[in-house]
């Protein structure tokens, strides 16, 4: 049986491109992902798919809520978007986009659910960007005066935040490889002023929320590659640790391009050229200015299994695959944890876990995902395991509550445990919602 400790979050996540639409709505200004879709459509994302309508979460968001605890979710890491709030960017505040996530977060509490705010979620003011976005050292004032607004009106209630989701993901694939908006492909030495930008904005947002609000606890979501030792030789979860954090020839996809600078104010004497040749134009003081999280979000999808000698494992012909051909490994659940908190001795949560599937409705009208259950399975009995060899985990975030736009993937992939009918609009719990449900009644002991 698996343990959980007795104060333990359970919950679900989502983002608000992926899920609000309402794209144009009561004064929301344009994001980089409304043009990528709008402008670049088919090139970039799959059928020309946009988050115009997706889910329609921005008016659908009380029967959203009502299901959510009709399913025993206990917090919802939401994200709010930067342009309904503030449509350029920097300048007027939107009152009507502040005014729904008022009503979300009251809906939420009203209902028992903690409301978990991330304030980006790859959604720009695109203002901002011809302004060079993340590559502009002034983001970092333009994100704070952002956090002071969001803290402002929501720090009566609001009390876990998490300031930027998947900063790897944000740099790296929307700036390096131009694979995810704003669609950009730069060399490395601009990426790594993206990172260091990245870490001044979460630093100055962490001040501002902590100005608003001293006891609310603020977070930072990386991601990057986790290894994991699939072998009992002593010494192979050092092995482990040494591959995670070493830079390889992706040096952009490590947890440590980011955390170092955040949680350790340094690059250590392994960064990569580009980072070093950059670091020397860091002016004097900014590492003084980095903010160390009150906790990591992780988001847990797959990990690379490698030797006790840290080498990769090769590829396993017909190893267990997710519907978008991501690898299963289960055991990336014990150790990530375990590995995060040797380097950086921070509380965590698991901001993000789950898997694509081939849903959908079935002749009897439901929508029966064991794939699903299978995978949350494993990966929770993991969890627990990193929790009793000591990893401070403070709760776990199913991804995704609804199906949702998967960014370049459009609707093709579907992450949620509710089915969503893109035209209808109507929402189908699947038989792995209900089993979410028991897992959270029992605290983990279901499992
Ligand atoms: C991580 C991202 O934060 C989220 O937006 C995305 O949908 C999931 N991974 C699944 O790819």
């Amino acid at each position: 049986m698996a343990h959980f400790p007795k104060d333990f979050t359970w919950g679900v996540a989502c983002a608000a491109y992926q899920c609000e639409g309402a794209w144009d709505a009561d004064g929301k200004g344009p994001s980089i992902w409304d043009d990528f879709c709008h402008e670049q459509g088919e090139a970039h994302v799959k059928h020309g798919d946009t988050g115009d309508v997706a889910c329609d979460s921005y008016h659908r968001f009380r029967e959203d809520v009502a299901l959510m605890k009709a399913h025993n979710i206990k917090a919802y890491r939401f994200s709010v978007s930067w342009p309904r709030v503030i449509p350029d960017g920097d300048g007027e505040v939107n009152e009507t986009g502040l005014a729904f996530y008022d009503e979300l977060v009251d809906a939420l509490i009203e209902n028992g659910i903690e409301p978990m705010p991330t304030l980006y979620h790859w959604d720009l003011p695109s203002a901002l960007q011809l302004k060079g976005g993340w590559q502009n050292r002034q983001i970092a004032e333009w994100f704070a005066r952002y956090a002071d607004i969001v803290a402002r009106r929501f720090g009566d209630r609001v009390k876990r935040y998490m300031t930027i989701n998947e900063a790897q993901c944000i740099t790296e694939l929307g700036y390096g490889m131009g694979v995810l908006a704003p669609g950009l492909k730069l060399p490395q030495t601009e990426i790594a002023r993206i990172y260091h930008n990245i870490a001044l904005a979460h630093s100055a947002a962490q001040r501002a929320i902590k100005a608003v609000s001293p006891d609310a606890l603020v977070g930072f979501v990386p991601c990057g590659k986790l290894c994991f030792p699939q072998c009992d030789a002593p010494g192979a979860l050092d092995a482990a640790y040494r591959a995670t954090f070493e830079y390889g020839a992706r040096w952009g996809f490590n947890f440590n391009i980011v955390l170092d600078s955040l949680a350790l104010r340094r690059y250590d004497d392994s960064a990569p050229e580009p980072v070093k040749r950059f670091a020397a134009t860091i002016p004097e003081g900014d590492w003084d200015l980095m903010e160390k999280p009150d906790f990591i979000g992780i988001n847990v999808y797959h990990g690379d299994p490698v030797d006790g000698d840290g080498a990769p494992i090769p590829h396993v012909p017909g190893e267990p695959l997710t519907a978008c051909k991501w690898t299963i490994t289960p055991e990336v659940m014990h150790y990530a944890p375990l590995l995060l908190h040797r380097r950086y001795g921070l509380p965590m949560i698991i901001s993000e876990n789950g898997l694509s599937c081939n849903d959908r409705v079935y002749l009897d009208g439901s929508v029966h995902d064991a794939d699903r259950i299978d995978f949350l399975h494993r990966y929770l009995v993991e969890l627990s395991k990193a929790i009793a060899d000591g990893a401070p985990v403070m709760g776990y975030l199913q991804w995704s509550f609804l199906d949702n736009f998967e960014w370049a993937s459009g609707y093709d992939e579907r992450f949620g445990i509710i089915y969503v009918d893109y035209q209808t609009l109507k929402r189908t719990p699947k038989d792995s919602a209900k089993w979410y449900a028991k897992v959270i009644e029992t605290n983990g002991a279901a499992l």
